[in-house]
């Protein structure tokens, strides 16, 4: 029978594609869910002019309401966040253990990802898989690593960066997400590994800026440490790996330099500005974003393959970066519901999806991937 797949947040600025991508891509039935009913028939109105086949209903849900979630989730197969509702992973998480139903999220949060930790001996011993970190970022940057990895003998240096230019204006991003970015702050981690090494950049990771050029229309863009749990696995995965990060690239100049860092501070004096800086935050991406967009991900890695030296460039690009968002998570969700990659316990997108293929399903969804391979020093061969 077919699986049902309940979208938290569906009709939201990532869920909105997420629907859409899962009715295109796989044969299951999408639940659309979240605080107003009338915008999830909206969406569920559109998605069936387009697909047909009854494939997609809306429900009332409120991830603060306990009760509510339960109702909703009995009978699905697997719940998506996809909405700005870090703040009660805990009650989605045990509602999803309470129903036995897997669990994926694209939310970005210390606070989640603590929470999910403790209950991962819970869903491991249930039998379920729980997938996190999903999306662009997290998401996708340790599952490039991962590519080059197979790419290579021994695979040395291997950093992601992005260049993230939205025109938000386009966007009707709400108050209670505008507030989880500002919260995101708080535990902002600009760790990046040197030589072997974990470090930590100086000054909100303006210390590690790394510059990385992208070509036309964006250039040279410079992108600072951010540190990302899918990354930390990387060395004990690729033991030959010296240097790795994810480097985030600025939204604009004036968002960049004055906005973020009184966000930074802010957040840290006192938890209940979080919501009054979001809108600050939001504010400056309405007033100062400007063209060119697009949102763009870029691997360089350098390695060994048969005694040779060659190096890797991986340049993914979308115009828009929701779709970009919606597009790795549905590829990730191709794997899990046809059961190749699915396992009991906790995961994270970029470290249990099968890269390759993960890669392929991406650039058929949209997403335009250049790759460039040069020999970088032939193996000498004396004679
Ligand atoms: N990993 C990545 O690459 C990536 C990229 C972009 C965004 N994200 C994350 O994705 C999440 C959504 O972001 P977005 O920009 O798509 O936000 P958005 O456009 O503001 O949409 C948020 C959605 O969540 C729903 N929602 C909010 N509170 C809810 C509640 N209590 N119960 C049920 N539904 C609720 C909203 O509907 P109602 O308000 O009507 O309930 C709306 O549908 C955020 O956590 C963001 O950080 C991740």
């Amino acid at each position: 029978m077919n699986k049902t797949i309940l979208v938290l947040g569906g009709y939201g600025s990532t869920g909105r594609p997420l629907c859409d991508l899962l009715l295109q891509e796989t044969d299951v039935t999408v639940v659309v869910a979240g605080r107003n009913v009338a915008n999830g028939k909206a969406l569920v109105a559109e998605l069936e002019g387009k697909f047909g086949g009854g494939r997609a209903t809306a429900v009332t849900v409120d991830a603060a309401s306990h009760s509510s979630l339960e109702a909703a989730f009995a009978g699905v197969d697997m719940v998506v966040v996809a909405s700005s509702t870090v703040q009660y992973t805990e009650q989605v998480a045990r509602a999803c253990l309470a129903a036995g139903v897997d669990y994926f999220d694209v939310n970005f949060s210390e606070e989640k990802t603590a929470v999910l930790r403790q209950l991962a001996p819970e869903i491991e011993a249930a039998g379920l898989c729980f997938v996190t970190d999903g999306g662009f970022h997290p998401g996708v940057p340790a599952a490039l690593v991962r590519y080059a990895g197979s790419r290579f003998d021994q695979l040395q240096q291997a950093n992601v960066a992005s260049v993230i230019k939205i025109d938000w204006r386009h966007y009707d991003v709400g108050v209670d997400t505008a507030e989880e970015m500002a919260g995101e702050f708080m535990g902002m981690d600009s760790s990046y590994y040197r030589n072997g090494r974990w470090h930590k950049s100086p000054m909100m990771g303006m210390g590690g800026l790394l510059t990385l050029d992208y070509g036309e229309p964006f250039g040279k863009q410079y992108a600072v440490p951010m540190g990302l749990a899918e990354m930390r696995r990387l060395p004990e995965l690729i033991p030959s790996l010296q240097d790795t990060g994810f480097f985030v690239g600025g939204f604009n100049w004036f968002t960049d330099w004055l906005i973020m860092p009184i966000v930074a501070v802010g957040v840290k004096i006192h938890v209940g500005w979080k919501r009054p800086l979001g809108r600050l935050l939001l504010w400056s991406l309405h007033t100062f974003s400007r063209p060119p967009y697009g949102t763009v991900l870029r691997l360089e890695a350098r390695g060994k393959r048969a005694g040779s030296a060659y190096s890797l460039d991986l340049q993914l690009t979308h115009e828009d970066g929701y779709v970009f968002t919606a597009i790795p998570a549905v590829a990730c969700l191709l794997q899990l519901v046809d059961g190749t990659v699915r396992q009991p316990g906790l995961h994270w997108q970029a470290l249990i999806v099968e890269p390759t293929r993960f890669l392929a399903d991406m650039a058929r969804m949209g997403i335009d991937i250049q790759e460039n391979e040069t020999m970088v020093e032939a193996v000498m061969n004396p004679i």
